[in-house]
């Protein structure tokens, strides 16, 4: 797979255009995404999981720019929704309600109604009381029976950042294998509204290795053999979790090793088996590039103020995570230092990297925060009143503006 960012005439190209061309007229901060790379992204994953016959829901939270899902929607992919919001998006985009699939903790009424009067393909639901609350709603919505599928928490705890790991016993999220077989069991009295149709399971992003997941599956398939004789189960839905290096020496398993690893356990299921990728799918076909305004060097530290901070990108001040700096024009022969890279807001952990090793920048420099296609701008705030950045999808030698600026105005819109 040819990378989406690469240097041509010491400059970064998306594709075939200068990052250098972007910045000109669109300015910066701005989201740059290589279409073609999430085209590519998606084909690999569906291509390693097709054994398995695997049907991929991508997943929003990751990025939600309508272009960027009408281009999934149109090569054949699912959406993974976590809010009303999100499945507005979805339908929006183009998504069939069917292949939308519902997740989330904490659903509201007016949500999963919103949900089940658009004909919402799958629920999946992470508590008895949320049970309760659907089933009370079909009826009103005028909906058919619709297919739950139960987000177990199969009690495993994932090798990644504590703060995306989902799976274990003291995490939010999902129900415990032993009331899950309860609810299953008492199911036609609760919830006679409701088809119990599937089993749900994410334990969690950034997963460094597919064993954690193995395991879960194993447990998740158990269960299905404990309730199978009451209902038909007809899914299971592994969730999301599949990894990308973000340094160089970085290895987490490819996803043909995630397939290899859960083939011996699904091939011979007899159920359809369902994915919910977002960072795999976005991460890499993205930058967030940032114009340096201010250099300043204090005992040694060498501190380069951008425009770009964590109002933009959150990943580094809230997991420290660790994003490669790449400058836009290369400099041959200057030789490099360490800096960190800071933004302007008015935060001390508002840093986009630090320690990285680059050409001794100046103001006006472009810098390219790399792999920020996945979280990026979907967790983008307008702390200290700035505006969101815009979204720019390259596709050949040709670019377009696909979210413009937040202007100032915009800022001040909804207050009355
Ligand atoms: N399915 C469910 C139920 C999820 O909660 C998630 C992510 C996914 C699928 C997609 O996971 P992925 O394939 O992208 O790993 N903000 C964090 C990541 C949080 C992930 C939340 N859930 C970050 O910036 O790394």
């Amino acid at each position: 797979m040819a990378a989406a960012f690469t240097y041509k005439d010491n400059c970064i190209h998306c594709e075939a255009v200068s990052l250098a061309d972007i910045a000109r007229q669109v300015g910066t901060p701005a989201w740059v995404y290589s279409r073609a790379r999430i085209a590519e992204n998606y084909h690999a994953i569906k291509t390693a999981f097709a054994p398995l016959g695997a049907e991929l829901h991508y997943s929003l939270k990751a990025n939600a720019n309508l272009s960027i899902l009408r281009d999934l929607a149109a090569l054949g992919a699912g959406a993974d929704v976590v809010s009303g919001g999100e499945v507005f998006r979805a339908l929006r985009a183009g998504f069939a309600p069917e292949k939308i699939v519902f997740a989330g903790v904490g659903k509201t009424r007016a949500e999963l109604f919103y949900a089940l009067q658009e004909g919402v393909g799958w629920f999946n639901v992470e508590s008895a009381q949320e049970l309760a609350v659907l089933d009370r709603l079909v009826a009103p919505a005028g909906s058919a029976a619709p297919r739950v599928a139960l987000r177990l928490n199969p009690d495993v705890q994932a090798e990644t950042h504590s703060h995306m790991a989902t799976g274990h016993s003291a995490a939010k999220f999902g129900i415990d294998l032993p009331t899950a077989q309860r609810l299953a069991a008492e199911w036609e009295a609760r919830f006679p509204g409701l088809r119990l149709a599937g089993v749900h399971m994410h334990i969690g992003s950034q997963l460094a290795t597919p064993a954690p997941t193995v395991r879960a599956v194993e447990r998740v398939l158990a269960f299905i053999d404990t309730i199978g004789g009451q209902h038909e189960i007809e899914a299971i839905n592994i969730g999301g979790g599949m990894p990308i290096p973000y340094q160089e020496d970085e290895q987490p398993a490819a996803v043909p090793q995630f397939a290899e690893a859960l083939a011996p356990l699904l091939a011979d299921a007899g159920l359809r088996v369902m994915l919910e990728p977002g960072r795999r799918i976005v991460g890499d076909a993205g930058v967030l590039l940032v114009e340096v305004q201010y250099v300043k060097e204090r005992a040694g530290v060498h501190f380069v103020i951008a425009d770009g901070g964590m109002g933009d990108l959150l990943r580094p001040a809230l997991y420290g995570a660790k994003h490669r700096v790449w400058p836009v024009a290369a400099r041959p022969g200057a030789a490099p230092i360490l800096v960190q890279l800071a933004g302007p807001i008015c935060e001390s952990a508002d840093f986009l990297a630090h320690d990285v090793s680059i050409s001794p920048p100046e103001p006006g420099d472009l810098l390219a925060v790399m792999d920020a296609g996945a979280y990026g701008a979907t967790m983008s705030t307008n702390y200290n009143a700035r505006p969101l950045a815009p979204e720019v999808l390259v596709d050949g030698e040709a670019f377009k503006v696909v979210r413009r600026r937040q202007k100032w105005e915009d800022l001040i819109q909804l207050e009355v």
